[in-house]
């Protein structure tokens, strides 16, 4: 069953796992979980919701082996921008997409480990990990150690490097169930338990943190001095906090402030869209690595920038081509036939609202600007750069079209198309007969301009009311646990 999950022709997996424990590995562990477990006292971690003991001194020390095995892992994420865990946008195919640009570290989508261990198909799915992904995480909501241990087990036979936890999640799916954010309220408990996942799986075990629950329950500090006791192979830090989702810029003062002062090898997150702003909050952030959602969905060659310290200038055509390059993934993964097309229509005209929002953004117009580009209204043209409405091309202004009926009628003449210029062609003349009407449409509903969505590029504002995130589909493309809304908008 599980090869299944595993991908052909993918060199063997390395575990991180020193050598000196290979040999004794799957006997040993179980006995070591064991003992990890004893020590955390797992009932604590299961009971509900006392919060007595939670600044106590934990005496705690995650065994040599496992910060050994830490610290080579710290190794290979040290100054990576890593594709942060998106629901829905994080798919096999756009992983690819995100490869063939350079990024090295990948996440897979959440999986709840309850109805993953059941069996459950678009859980499992979450596990397939794409041809390349040499660092690929298997994310998982999860709140006791046994389940943990089982998804890390999953996640490590299915070829994944390191197992993530989230705990940053803010929806209610998660959090009424105790996992997500919620497990912020609770940092013993939550240390806790990793203490028990880490020390009973060959895998490296992260975690994925917001500040706190609110502006009056900030406590990563807190969080992440108790995850390195507990050992945890590194942080990543959402600098906001879980109520205020996309509201605020992110806090890189905060961000910067616990990666400094703590020994956790901190993987710092929020508003990064530019190559001169990932590399900024690294180097100034003290933080080990970075991580990049939306901007990766709006342009996913973001780490081939990030590698090269400059900003590739993408023309529509340029763009189609890449755009054109997600369609072969796609179809590789979803099948090249009306089914597959069905299946594949799930994720890829969504793809469009993001991928829509590239602008060029370049260092010499943009690179003083204190605030997050993410979060600064954009226009459809720069005058900054000289651009015109006129000026932009039937294809180009189609391409910046934020209605929905545009990126319906985009991924259909992508899909659809013999070749890269047979595409082109096609966006032109859709381009000419239709933008002048949907822009109109957009003004007249309000959500026309960036104005109105009250943060730019951002998923803030208009964004986060229309579901964003918008449910969880699966490969079966179908949509399941409720149906869009702030509740299903993020996961992190
Ligand atoms: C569409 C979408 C889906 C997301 N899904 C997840 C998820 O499954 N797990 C998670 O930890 N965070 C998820 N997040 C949060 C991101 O991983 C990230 O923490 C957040 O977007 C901030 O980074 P950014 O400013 O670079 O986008 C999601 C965000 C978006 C926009």
């Amino acid at each position: 069953m599980l090869t299944k999950l595993q991908h052909r022709g993918l060199p063997a997996h390395r575990p991180l796992v020193p050598a000196a424990c290979r040999g004794r590995r799957a006997a040993s562990l179980r006995t070591r979980a064991a003992e990890a477990v004893e020590a955390v006292a797992p009932e604590e971690v299961a009971s509900e919701p006392s919060t007595s003991g939670q600044n106590a001194d934990w005496d705690y020390e995650a065994p040599a082996w496992v910060r050994e095995r830490n610290a080579a892992f710290a190794k290979r994420l040290q100054g990576k921008l890593v594709l942060a865990p998106l629901t829905k946008g994080g798919n096999v195919p756009f992983r690819r997409l995100c490869l063939h640009f350079g990024c090295e570290v990948t996440m897979s989508e959440m999986a709840f480990t309850k109805p993953l261990l059941k069996g459950d198909r678009v859980e499992r799915a979450r596990l397939y990990r794409a041809k390349g992904e040499e660092l690929f995480g298997f994310q998982v909501a999860t709140k006791t150690i046994d389940d943990g241990m089982a998804a890390a087990k999953m996640a490590a036979e299915g070829g994944a490097a390191f197992m993530d936890i989230n705990c940053g999640c803010p929806i209610f799916e998660a959090t009424r169930r105790g996992m997500g954010s919620a497990m912020l309220r609770k940092p013993l408990s939550l240390a806790k338990m990793v203490a028990g996942i880490a020390a009973g799986s060959e895998l490296p075990v992260t975690v994925k943190v917001r500040l706190g629950e609110n502006d009056k329950k900030i406590n990563v500090d807190r969080v992440v001095e108790l995850l390195h006791k507990a050992g945890a192979a590194a942080v990543t830090v959402h600098g906001r906090t879980a109520e205020q989702r996309y509201k605020k810029a992110a806090d890189w003062e905060r961000v910067g402030g616990v990666a400094r002062s703590s020994p956790m090898p901190i993987i710092g997150n929020g508003d990064i869209l530019t190559h001169f702003e990932a590399r900024a909050r690294l180097e100034q952030s003290g933080c080990l690595a970075v991580m990049a959602g939306r901007g990766a969905l709006i342009k996913p060659w973001i780490f081939q920038e990030f590698k090269e310290g400059r900003e590739l200038q993408l023309s529509a055509a340029d763009r189609v081509g890449v755009y054109r390059l997600l369609v072969s993934y796609m179809k590789e993964h979803f099948g090249d036939d009306e089914w597959g097309r069905r299946k594949a229509w799930y994720f890829f005209p969504w793809h469009f609202d993001f991928l829509t929002r590239y602008r060029s953004l370049p260092e010499s117009v943009y690179g003083s600007s204190s605030h997050p580009l993410i979060m600064t209204r954009t226009d459809l043209v720069d005058e900054r750069l000289g651009e015109t409405r006129e000026g932009l091309g039937w294809a180009e202004r189609l391409l910046r079209c934020e209605h929905p009926s545009a990126h319906e009628a985009i991924a259909a003449a992508l899909w659809d198309a013999g070749s890269d210029a047979e595409a082109v062609a096609a966006l032109e003349r859709i381009g000419r007969e239709q933008v002048e009407a949907w822009e109109e449409e957009l003004r007249a509903g309000g959500r026309g301009g960036d104005a109105s969505r009250g943060g730019g590029l951002g998923v803030g504002g208009a964004r986060e009311g229309e579901g964003g995130e918008g449910g969880r589909g699966g490969k079966g493309g179908k949509r399941r646990r409720g149906g869009g809304g702030d509740e299903e908008l993020e996961r992190g």
